[in-house]
């Protein structure tokens, strides 16, 4: 495939916007603070493309009147922090012609061409304070399909703030009015206070440096290649693995596993058995915890910001292989269970108190990239999708025909999401080292395809 023809603009907001400088919260600038992308595919529209451009176009400055911190452009301060300058420099948008139809394409998932539909950002080489938020490509296929590559800086949005601006400016692309405003004052997550004295103590689990390799003899796993998948289970699968969760954790739990937590626990435990792990290896799970029904208040409807803290699961391989699923799941169930508004709060204070935020970012835009928590070998992050509204993004010529994560090159990084089909069947994406792929997918089948239903 050849992409061409590319054309690049910026989209500002429409009307004026609020300017100045908006105090971000301590979730939003730590954690995953590069751009996330996503892309979205769609059969022929029966618009002409100049029309089709040009109402999404006007629709995004619209949008953005709205949304307007996604105009905007980061500036860091003093200890590391970041704000975002509301300042209507707007979005990136980009045009471009794909010689070849979507049906020439082998599958619509994760692939190195998404590397031409999707902007990327030289996080090494442009200032911070020039990159936009928000950049789009809509590329145009010669059977007349589309595809709309977004990438929205994690600083700005969460997942669920992410898709409520997409399902805003699809709508707007509609014709019809905004459904909801975004709530933008961040403030109620705290920003800019200072912090409390009576904050109970966050374990060093939640912001100490995850385990490393306990044979690495020096070597950096950061940098080994890495590869993408994208694992199916079906409906059955699925219930597979949370009734071989509940069956060997009957006792102690009240509430019968998650999808999530079984899924996961069967992800973690793979991974571990993949990566050839010695039984006494230390390994830690983040999970991306939504916190906004945990606040008390809750957060305001439609907050747009970042609502999300990790919990964090941690174990011996040894025993995350050996143990059944269900112990497994419950280190996950553990995990999540600690995360309340409490434990929300007092992550703020540890953060507030910190000299330098800059060491808690995930994937920094702004130094060395050796820096920063490491979840990768012998760790995991696991992202639930599961609940998010991330199917249905209809700009006026129908929804999508796929929706799905960009490339991610970072090791360990997963995401469970429901596949498209609507018949239960979920997806895993997973992002591992080339060289335990191949191992894990075969064991993540292999434990799952049993005959008589127990799971190895
Ligand atoms: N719509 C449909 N189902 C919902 C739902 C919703 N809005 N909210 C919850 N449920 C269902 C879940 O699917 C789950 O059902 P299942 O047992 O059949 O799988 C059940 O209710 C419990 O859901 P939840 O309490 O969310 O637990 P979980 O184990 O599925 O997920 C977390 C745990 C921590 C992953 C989840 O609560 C969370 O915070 N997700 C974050 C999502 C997110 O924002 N991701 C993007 C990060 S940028």
């Amino acid at each position: 495939m050849r992409v061409f023809n590319k054309a690049s603009c910026i989209v500002k907001p429409s009307d004026c916007t609020w300017s100045g400088k908006l105090v971000l919260s301590e979730l939003d600038q730590t954690g995953v603070t590069t751009h996330v992308p996503t892309i979205y595919f769609y059969n022929q529209t029966p618009e002409d493309w100049l029309t089709v451009l040009k109402s999404l176009k006007s629709s995004l400055a619209c949008t953005l009147v709205h949304f307007y911190p996604l105009a905007g452009r980061l500036s860091l301060v003093d200890g590391g922090r970041l704000e975002i300058d509301c300042n209507a420099s707007g979005a990136q948008f980009i045009e471009a012609y794909a010689d070849i139809k979507l049906t020439d394409l082998d599958s619509l998932l994760p692939s190195p061409l998404y590397h031409q539909l999707i902007p990327s950002i030289d996080y090494q080489n442009v200032p911070l304070e020039e990159i936009p938020l928000l950049l789009l490509q809509v590329t145009r296929f010669i059977c007349g399909g589309l595809c709309i590559g977004l990438n929205i800086s994690h600083v700005a949005a969460d997942g669920q703030s992410a898709l409520h601006f997409v399902s805003e400016w699809a709508r707007t692309c509609r014709g019809e009015l905004l459904e909801s405003t975004p709530y933008l004052d961040r403030k109620v997550l705290r920003a800019g206070d200072p912090p409390r004295t009576s904050s109970v103590v966050i374990e060093d689990e939640q912001f100490g440096p995850p385990p490393i390799l306990i044979d690495q003899n020096g070597q950096n796993e950061r940098h080994n290649e890495t590869a993408v998948t994208m694992l199916k289970l079906t409906a059955t699968q699925v219930e597979k693995l949370r009734n071989e969760a509940n069956l060997s954790h009957k006792s102690e739990i009240i509430r019968g596993f998650t999808r999530y937590e079984a899924i996961t626990a069967h992800i973690w435990r793979t991974s571990c058995k993949a990566r050839n792990h010695k039984p006494e290896q230390p390994t830690a799970l983040a999970i991306s915890i939504d916190v906004r029904n945990k606040m008390r208040p809750p957060l305001p409807q439609k907050y747009f910001g970042n609502a999300i803290v990790n919990g964090i699961g941690t174990g011996c391989s040894g025993e995350i292989v050996s143990k059944p699923l269900g112990y497994v799941s419950s280190i996950i169930r553990g995990a999540i269970e600690k995360v309340d508004d409490e434990y929300v709060n007092s992550a703020i204070d540890f953060l507030k108190n910190q000299d330098d935020l800059s060491q808690f970012r995930e994937l920094v835009p702004t130094s060395n990239d050796d820096e920063g928590p490491f979840y990768g070998n012998p760790n995991l992050g696991v992202i639930s999708w599961l609940t998010l509204p991330i199917y249905g993004a209809d700009f006026g010529w129908g929804k999508e025909i796929h929706m799905g994560p960009g490339t991610h090159e970072s090791d360990g990084s997963s995401l469970i999401l429901h596949d498209k089909d609507e018949d239960g069947s979920l997806v895993v994406a997973l992002c591992l080292q080339v060289r335990h792929m191949q191992d894990f997918k075969k064991l993540f089948y292999q434990d799952v395809d049993t005959n008589d239903g127990i799971i190895n």
